[in-house]
């Protein structure tokens, strides 16, 4: 017999093919989804390779389909696809979206992504719809794009991390396919271990905007206790990585990245700094949290390198924050 987990991802698969075929094939698929896929650059061979589809505006087009085949309502509510409504009828939830699929490690499909038109934006939309929980799908174990990237990041012994779908998909396009987004939510371990089991060197390419900063420090504690060696690249103001890498070709991505990425102990430490001004208190707090985060680094020899870096642009003594660090340690053992 089937388990429940080997249904959910048999609906799960019907619904990619579907929302692919649709993308493809239907009139309002080509008109609509291609076209939007089309507008933002797109190239067909990366719609085809990322599954990518579309769901129409009918509220239970898809509904009716997967019932009318045979596949049982408790499965397309249970992955999120179909919800029921009070008078239990079933409806779409991707419904007037295009379909961004995510891929587990090994390529099967655990959950979706939609996203509204661009006309649709300004309405009362969210922007995107994602699958629910589901015994198949724990959102804070995967990772968008990594089934996609993970040869290239043993290739290049480096992952980029960035915020997005469409992030991912661009890089793609342009060449860069060691990437894999976080969807916009902070960084787990269980994502990390992931990226961990291909490479030790993670580049942070958060959108240029106060909340990708944000995002991009909370992250990196994270990252620095699993013991990775992490690099920040903000990109300019406005720009993700998805509308940089349509107005910058490949060679002039890989330089911007290469000329403004910088260890994660300087972007703390300059943000912090320049957070704090001269005011003694918040310099003391900054000392504090950059302590901090030196203290959950596994390694002696790379802690020791990040307190040297820090003493610097602090203008303070090494032994300082050596004590400080060994006493955040002890507490912390
Ligand atoms: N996200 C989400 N739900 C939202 C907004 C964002 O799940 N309501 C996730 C998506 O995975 C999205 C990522 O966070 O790709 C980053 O969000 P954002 O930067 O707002 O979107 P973009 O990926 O840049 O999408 P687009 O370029 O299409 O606007
Ligand atoms: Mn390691
Ligand atoms: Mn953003
Ligand atoms: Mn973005
Ligand atoms: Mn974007």
């Amino acid at each position: 017999v089937q388990s429940e987990r080997e249904s959910l991802f048999i609906v799960n698969n019907f619904a990619r093919d579907y929302f692919q075929n649709i993308l493809k094939n239907h009139i309002d698929g080509r008109s609509i989804g291609m076209a939007y896929f089309r507008n933002r650059g797109f190239r067909d061979d990366i719609i085809e390779k990322f599954q990518l589809g579309y769901c129409t505006d009918s509220h239970d087009a898809f509904s009716k389909e997967a019932l009318q085949k045979g596949y049982k309502k408790e499965y397309l509510v249970k992955t999120g696809l179909c919800y029921e409504t009070d008078d239990h009828r079933l409806r779409d939830r991707f419904w007037g979206r295009v379909i961004f699929p995510v891929h587990t490690l090994s390529g099967k499909v655990v959950a979706f992504g939609g996203r509204v038109l661009a006309s649709a934006t300004k309405g009362i939309k969210v922007k995107y719809v994602n699958s629910p929980e589901s015994e198949i799908y724990h959102k804070s174990n995967e990772l968008y794009g990594i089934y996609f990237a993970k040869q290239a990041i043993v290739k290049q012994d480096r992952c980029f991390l960035v915020e997005g779908y469409t992030d991912v998909i661009s890089m793609h396009q342009s060449g860069i396919e060691n990437v894999v987004a976080s969807s916009g939510t902070a960084l787990t371990p269980g994502q990390i271990r992931m990226i961990h089991r291909f490479t030790n060197n993670m580049t942070v390419l958060y959108d240029g905007d106060a909340a990708g900063i944000k995002a991009s420090i909370r992250g990196i504690d994270m990252l620095l206790e699993e013991g990775m060696n992490i690099k920040v690249c903000l990109l300019p103001d406005g720009d993700d990585p998805d509308s940089f890498a349509r107005k910058h070709n490949s060679t002039e991505f890989q330089a911007f990245i290469s000329e403004h990425e910088t260890d994660f102990i300087r972007f703390k430490t300059n943000l912090l700094l320049e957070d704090a001004g001269k005011d003694p208190i918040k310099r003391a707090e900054l000392i504090g949290n950059l302590v901090q985060s030196i203290s959950i680094i596994p390694e002696a020899i790379v802690r020791d390198v990040y307190i040297k870096e820090c003493a610097q642009l602090l203008h303070v003594e090494d032994k300082l924050l050596v004590s400080e660090v060994a006493k955040r340690r002890e507490t912390q053992a």
